[in-house]
């Protein structure tokens, strides 16, 4: 049995992961540390916790708790660390960008800090294409080597944890991946995030609040294609390479919207268009050349199909999104809402 010791289990990718390691190979055993804050759901893997008592267990920590990080890795015999523990989400990184850097920078620095303190086979740093910036409409998509050009305090932050990462590998010799991925989306998503939040507002008639004209262009994947991907880096992926991942899905945000309202019918008279995103990136579209070649790696959901398996998730699971829907997030979407 191998130990991977998973940060920022509770969120949405890293729920995914878990639930999608554990049911699909049993030499793995996962350790999942998350401090739990606002995004963190532990509602997320409450199943997975009776299925697989031998093979997971949970701590409530934060990645920049060093001496628990180092106790935990310890205790736990860990061989594989896999973070993706972060603040995600743009918008609330623009409101305040101070915990977004803590997180995403300090936070991984003190990963780094513990995998060189243990003999760790792996660490992986799930990372985002964000950090390449913004294309235009007729641009290439993004390679791996594409100069890094972060335009969000989101985005920055993730590009400095990279750039640790590329440190550590180049300065201790530490094995690392870092892995850059598209727009998720799938079961457990934060409905602060496109598809969530559209549906949820969709669902009870509310306005869906398309920043700007809805023109900028997502590239999107279904979740468990991302998590088949990281797998393959794990056992794979060659010391200090970056491999991004993606699915070809290029969508502008309104015609999105109406592939949504399509399939649960609604009308498009909910569309309401409100000020843009400050900063707001036009698109992202990735190359995933790389990762196909050599790691023959591929995705396997196509957008209409994901799309209706999402939909139909949260269909069938309103009350763990009534259940999000607290005071905080309605302050948050509220002041958002407000101000543009
Ligand atoms: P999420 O916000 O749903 O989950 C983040 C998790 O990290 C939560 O469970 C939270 O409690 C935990 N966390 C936050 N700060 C922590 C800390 N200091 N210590 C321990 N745990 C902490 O995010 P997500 O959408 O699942 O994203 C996961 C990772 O994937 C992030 O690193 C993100 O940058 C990256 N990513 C996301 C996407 C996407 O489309 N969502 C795409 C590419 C990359
Ligand atoms: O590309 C990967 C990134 O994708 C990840 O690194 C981030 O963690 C993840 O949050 C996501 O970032 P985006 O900013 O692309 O995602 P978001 O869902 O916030 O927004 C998607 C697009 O939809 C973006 O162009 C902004 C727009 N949008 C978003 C919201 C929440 C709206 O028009 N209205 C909204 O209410």
């Amino acid at each position: 049995m191998q130990t991977i010791l998973v940060t920022g289990g509770m969120g949405f990718i890293g729920s995914n992961f878990i639930r999608y390691i554990l049911n699909l190979n049993h030499d793995f055993k996962v350790v999942n540390l998350d401090k739990l804050t606002y995004a963190g759901n532990p509602e997320n893997l409450k199943d997975i916790e009776q299925i697989y008592p031998e093979r997971y267990n949970f701590y409530k920590a934060d990645i920049n708790d060093f001496e628990t990080v180092d106790k935990i890795i310890n205790k736990e015999k860990i061989e594989f660390i896999i973070n993706f523990a972060a603040e995600s989400h743009v918008d609330r990184s623009i409101d305040n960008p101070n915990v977004v850097v803590q997180t995403n920078v300090i936070g991984t620095q003190t990963l780094l800090n513990a995998v060189r303190k243990n003999k760790i086979k792996k660490y992986i740093q799930i990372s985002t294409d964000e950090v390449y910036g913004s294309l235009s409409l007729d641009d290439p998509p993004f390679e791996e080597n594409n100069r890094l050009k972060p335009n969000s305090p989101y985005s920055a932050s993730k590009a400095s944890g990279d750039l640790l990462v590329r440190a550590y590998f180049k300065t201790f010799q530490l094995p690392v991946n870092i892995t850059r991925c598209s727009n998720n989306y799938g079961p457990y998503q934060f409905p602060e995030k496109l598809i969530p939040l559209m549906l949820n507002n969709a669902l009870q008639d509310k306005e869906l609040p398309v920043y700007g004209q809805g023109i900028n262009v997502r590239d999107w994947i279904y979740v468990t294609d991302h998590c088949s991907a990281i797998l393959k880096v794990l056992i794979e992926g060659r010391e200090g390479e970056i491999y991004n991942i993606g699915a070809d899905c290029e969508y502008s945000n309104i015609n999105l919207i109406k592939k949504l309202l399509k399939i649960i019918n609604k009308p498009e008279s909910l569309i309401s268009f409100v000020k843009d995103r400050p900063g707001h990136d036009l698109r992202y579209a990735i190359n995933y050349n790389k990762i196909r070649k050599e790691l023959h790696w591929k995705p396997e959901v196509n957008f209409r199909e994901g799309l209706k398996l999402t939909v139909q998730w949260y269909l069938d699971n309103k009350n763990w999104l009534n259940n999000i829907i607290t005071k905080e997030y309605l302050t948050f979407y509220e002041k958002q809402y407000l101000n543009r």
